[in-house]
Formats: structure tokens, C-alpha cells, sequence
């Protein structure tokens, strides 16, 4: 009997030890938009993925989507709250159904470039701006860099004038839509995915990007030229939802944690050499590239930036006043 019994208990142990040895591998699914090579966003993901398998090879499964192939912005944070996705990296101006604290980044403007808009995102209300999405269920887990908007548009821009009456593919953000109309111009909310062919057939006219994006969605290739006018810098925010989150095993969340934190060094690196690089490869694609004089350029802030008094009291002065005042170290 006694061997019996402790042969069951050896038993029971070793299938307790077997079940916890297979047991399947938490997933997360990370959905986005753009091209998964060719783009910070998507090689920093990549390297995500890279390092998950190394570091967590039968804890975590990392899959990850592409150019909208499971969720495009418009759906992505919903499906998160509902568990269907954990992670995706919209940029700040698709988080303004969920909360307004990003909207200072769509002020155009504000931030003179990408170092400027890092060292915000790095003050102390940089980072509280980040856990502001805690109340929707979200944890903003660190910001991601693109780079600086651009303007084109299917005919040469080089004073504001040259905007009236254009369409403009724009994200789905207040700011934007402002800095638009401030311009003459109708903004077009559409999907990132939409933006190439809406261009192609005139469905809109132009469109606003950082240099990664142009390249890498080919916008040159339907668009007379771009105007280097550098006035807003567009991040984003790498989120999970709290519920996952919170959920993970301790361990595994440390190691997540510090996986992500080396992934945004990265990240950040490559926004800064892809963008510069891409900026070159339009050029030599052939494509016109206008630089502005310095008075041009001010003809720009002139017609952009009245829309800062417009919201100066949703975003609070004293918020826009610490963003203007940042500085990298
Ligand atoms: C856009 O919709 O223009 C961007 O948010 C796409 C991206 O993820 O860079």
C-alpha cells in the first residue's frame, strides 16, 4: 500500500513538473502599421521579437503584425481592451478617443526637432502625461520616436497659400484637423493604409509625414514633391492594456520590462539614422525635396500656429510652456 502510494505521488509530481515544463507560452500579439523592415517602428518591433525569443524562448510567444494585418489604429486599442491584441505602438495623435493628454504633441510648432520632443517625453510631465491612459485601462510602457512632419501634396507648396483648398490625408486628431483648416485646407481623417491610394487617385491631395513614412509608404512616388517644413514631431506611444499587464507573472514582467527599455534605445536610434536616411533615398528617387528660406518658413508658423490659442486651455499653458522650455541634456 505505502508504495502504492507514494509511487502515485511520485506520479502526481511528475505530471505536475511535465504540466508546468509545457505549459503554453503567454502570447502577445503586437499589432501595426507600417512596414515590418525599412521602418523604425517596424525593425524595433522586430528586435523586440528577437530578444523576447531569446530571453523568454517557451514563456512568451511574440507574433507580430504588420501594415495593418491584424488591426489598423482605428481598431487596435479597442481590440486591446477586449484582450484580442496586447501591444501595438500607435502614434500620439490616435490616442485622442481614449484621452487628450497627447494632444501637446500635435501642436505644430512646438517642438523645433526630434531631441526636443525626446526630452519633453522624458521630463517629469512627459512621463505623467504617459500614465494618463491608465484611467481607459491602457499602461503607456515608454514613447517611441519618428521624426519630423513634412508637407506634400500633388502640386509644389511652398507658401501656405499653396495649401487653400487642397484635401489633406491627416490622423484622426483635433490639432490636426485645426492646423488644416488654419491653412485653408480640408483635413481627410483616413487610415494609414488608405493614405497611398487616396493620393494616387486625387481622393485627397497631400498629406503630412515624417521622412520614414514617405519612403517606406512610397507617398513620393504620388506626390509632386515634399516641403521640408519640419512643424510637429510625431511619436509614439509603445501600450499595453493594464489587464494583461498587470496579469503577467512578476518574473516574466521584470524581464519584459527591461527587454523594452533596451528596445526603445534602439528604437530611438533608428528613427534618427532611418529617417535621415530616407530623406536621402527620396531625393535620389528623383523626387523634389523644397527647402525653405527662413522667411518662408515663418510664413508657416504665421498660418499654423493661431491654433495653439484655440486649445491653449485643453492643454494647459503651463504643459505647453514646459514643452517649449525642454531641453536635451
Ligand atoms: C499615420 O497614420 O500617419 C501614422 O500614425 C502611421 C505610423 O504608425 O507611423
Amino acid at each position: 500500500m505505502t508504495f502504492i502510494r507514494s509511487g502515485l505521488a511520485a506520479l502526481t509530481a511528475m505530471s505536475i513538473g511535465c504540466s508546468a515544463a509545457f505549459a503554453a507560452p503567454i502570447t502577445i500579439k503586437f499589432a501595426h502599421v507600417v512596414a515590418a523592415s525599412g521602418h523604425p517602428k517596424g525593425e524595433a518591433v522586430a528586435y523586440f521579437k528577437q530578444l523576447v525569443d531569446e530571453r523568454l524562448a517557451g514563456k512568451v510567444a511574440l507574433e507580430v503584425y504588420p501594415s495593418g494585418s491584424l488591426y489598423g489604429d482605428d481598431k487596435v486599442l479597442e481590440a486591446m481592451q477586449l484582450g484580442d491584441v496586447q501591444m501595438a505602438a500607435p502614434s500620439l495623435a490616435k490616442f485622442e478617443r481614449f484621452t487628450k493628454a497627447f494632444q501637446i504633441f500635435d501642436l505644430p510648432f512646438l517642438f523645433r526637432d526630434t531631441a526636443h520632443a525626446e526630452a519633453f517625453q522624458a521630463s517629469d510631465a512627459g512621463r505623467s502625461i504617459l500614465s494618463e491612459m491608465e484611467k481607459a485601462g491602457f499602461v503607456g510602457l515608454d514613447y517611441w520616436s519618428l521624426g519630423m512632419k513634412q508637407l506634400s501634396a500633388n502640386r509644389p507648396l511652398v507658401s501656405p497659400d499653396d495649401a487653400k483648398g487642397l484635401k489633406f490625408r491627416v490622423q484622426p486628431a483635433d490639432i490636426i484637423e485645426a492646423q488644416m483648416k488654419a491653412l485653408g485646407a480640408n483635413p481627410q481623417v483616413l487610415a494609414y493604409a488608405e493614405a497611398y491610394n487616396a493620393l494616387q487617385s486625387g481622393v485627397v491631395d497631400g498629406a503630412e509625414n515624417p521622412w520614414a513614412n514617405i519612403w517606406s509608404a512610397k507617398f513620393y512616388e504620388v506626390q509632386d514633391g515634399i516641403t521640408e517644413t519640419n512643424h510637429g514631431a510625431m511619436g509614439y506611444v509603445l501600450v499595453t492594456s493594464s489587464e494583461f499587464w498587470d496579469g503577467l507573472p512578476d518574473d516574466i514582467r521584470a524581464e519584459l520590462r527591461a527587454i523594452i527599455d533596451e528596445v526603445t534605445l534602439r528604437e530611438r536610434d533608428l528613427a534618427a539614422s532611418m529617417n535621415a536616411g530616407a530623406r536621402d533615398k527620396i531625393a535620389a528617387a528623383g523626387s523634389t525635396i523644397r527647402e525653405l528660406t527662413p522667411d518662408q518658413r515663418q510664413a508657416w508658423v504665421t498660418a499654423m500656429k493661431p491654433v495653439w490659442d484655440a486649445f491653449e486651455d485643453e492643454i494647459g499653458a503651463d504643459l505647453i510652456a514646459a514643452a517649449s522650455a525642454a531641453s536635451p541634456e
